[in-house]
């Protein structure tokens, strides 16, 4: 094994490296948070600045920037923080709040600006690749090697964490993010099956309504309502269309009948979100659907999670099945953890952690209090949930089931997600804009995008080899 090192050498890192720069750094995240406005006064989570060790000791606090701020993630994050505690490593917590880290994604980008990059970041996806292209993150190839990653992650999971034949994150975790939840009460009462397509779903919604429920809960916040055009999307065409539209962003698929299907269904759909619904965080919407306001929801799984912080009880309470039309695929988001090398000082905490993240044992247990999976092939089914079971199964089932979330970074950089989402949304506030006029502006947005890069390193294209 060789010694630890980062992709592409110091250059990249004394660059952006400078004295005094924790002294930058409340002011560039208070900025960073009050610019785009996630963050409310007093709701950030203290970073705790570590005591400056001299360059080359080594250091066993290790400050961890991530989104997981709901009452479940912070359940997940806090087991994290009690087994690296017990392996003698500090998780020094940087939380910043955001569905889907939207926030965390520009603190970080921020913070690292200012010199100040945290030991461990939440960062996702095809960011992994962005990341590791600039030559910041700590390769983390003798923890991989050590326990034989190889051996036992699923190959999507393997690729995503891969970059120029070097492993750059620790993935936690699989979210399943067609996910339609449903009230078993309302559904029993009316004698519903959850729908497997969206005709079924137009029929069960209209009965909910009859009986004065609104049918689905939804939030209009961006990343949600692209949430649900992805799933649309999927439902409408499978994955191989999917990844035309998402991964290789062709204008041609933009132009396509299908995408014109999603986004004409995106609008039906809207109707049974109660027309106009308002901008909620996606923990306002768990709470709506566990108080019995909606009969349905359609999210990733980190809701069911929530929902058990609601005492709503899987199987009883409340029922999981695959999204309308897409009960054969999985829709995921691979939750990952990625190290900054710095001067090294904290290689041998972050490769401990690394490898603790990857424990079977902390897989099992963090997973059931995040809603997710586990990111092994090995992993024990037993120790699942129905909801769970069905998703760790049928994303073992391959590339052909599979899709990688947008929103979620799986399929594209983040700047070319950001212009995807703010299109949809564009789409789905305004109930005049014609689909014609949206697919117009998808394709324009693709081709510029292409223009500018032959597509996003570590896009999860998975008819490609890397
Ligand atoms: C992450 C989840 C998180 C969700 C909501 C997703 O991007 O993968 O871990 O719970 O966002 O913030």
């Amino acid at each position: 094994m060789g010694k630890a090192a980062r992709t592409g050498g110091d250059a990249a890192w004394s660059r952006i490296r400078g004295a005094g720069r924790r002294a930058w750094v409340g002011v560039v995240i208070a900025a960073a948070c009050a610019f785009h406005g996630v963050v409310g006064a007093g709701q950030l989570t203290a970073v705790q600045a570590s005591p400056v060790a001299p360059p080359g000791s080594a250091s066993s606090g290790l400050q961890v920037l991530h989104w997981w701020t709901s009452s479940s993630e912070r359940k997940a994050a806090n087991l994290l923080a009690a087994r690296l505690a017990g392996e003698g490593v500090q998780w020094q917590d940087a939380a910043i709040p955001g569905g889907a880290g939207i926030g965390a994604g520009k603190v970080l980008k921020g913070r690292v600006l200012a010199g100040d990059a945290p030991e461990v970041t939440q960062i996702i996806g095809v960011s992994v690749a962005e990341w590791g292209e600039m030559g910041l993150l700590l390769e983390l190839d003798n923890a991989a090697g050590a326990d034989n990653w190889n051996s036992f992650l699923f190959p999507t999971v393997q690729n995503l964490i891969t970059y120029r034949k070097h492993t750059l994150a620790a993935p936690l975790g699989i979210h399943r993010v067609n996910t339609l939840f449903y009230n078993r009460a309302l559904f029993a009462r009316l004698k519903l099956a959850p729908p497997r397509t969206w005709n079924e779903f137009d029929a069960a919604a209209a009965r909910l309504q009859a009986l004065g429920v609104q049918p689905l809960a939804q939030s209009s916040e961006p990343w949600q309502v692209a949430t649900l055009f992805e799933n649309l999307v999927l439902a409408e065409s499978g994955p191989e269309f999917y990844r035309e539209l998402f991964v290789r962003r062709s204008p041609q698929a933009a132009a396509d009948p299908r995408t014109a299907r999603a986004l004409q269904r995106l609008r039906i759909v809207k109707g049974w979100a109660n027309g106009a619904p308002a901008e909620r965080s996606w923990t306002e919407v768990v709470r709506r659907f566990a108080r019995g306001e909606a009969g349905m929801m359609i999210m990733g799984d980190w809701a069911k999670a929530e929902l058990g912080e609601h005492r709503m009880v899987l199987d009883q309470d409340y029922g999981c099945a695959g999204a309308p039309g897409s009960g054969q695929y999985h829709l995921y988001s691979v939750d990952t953890l990625s190290m900054f090398a710095g001067d090294y000082r904290h290689v041998q905490a972050q490769e401990k952690m690394a490898r603790l993240l990857l424990s079977a044992s902390t897989q099992a247990d963090f997973n059931v209090l995040k809603g997710g999976v586990p990111v092994r092939r090995d992993a024990d089914p037993g120790r699942m949930d129905s909801c769970a079971r069905a998703s760790w199964t049928i994303f073992g089932k391959g590339a052909a089931v599979q899709a990688p979330s947008m929103v979620h970074r799986m399929a594209v950089d983040e700047a070319s997600r950001d212009a995807i989402i703010a299109e949809v949304h564009r789409y789905f506030i305004d109930d005049r804009a014609p689909v014609a006029v949206a697919q117009r502006r998808l394709a324009a947005l693709f081709r510029l995008f292409n223009l500018t890069s032959q597509g996003a390193p570590g896009a999860q294209n998975t008819d490609r080899g890397r």
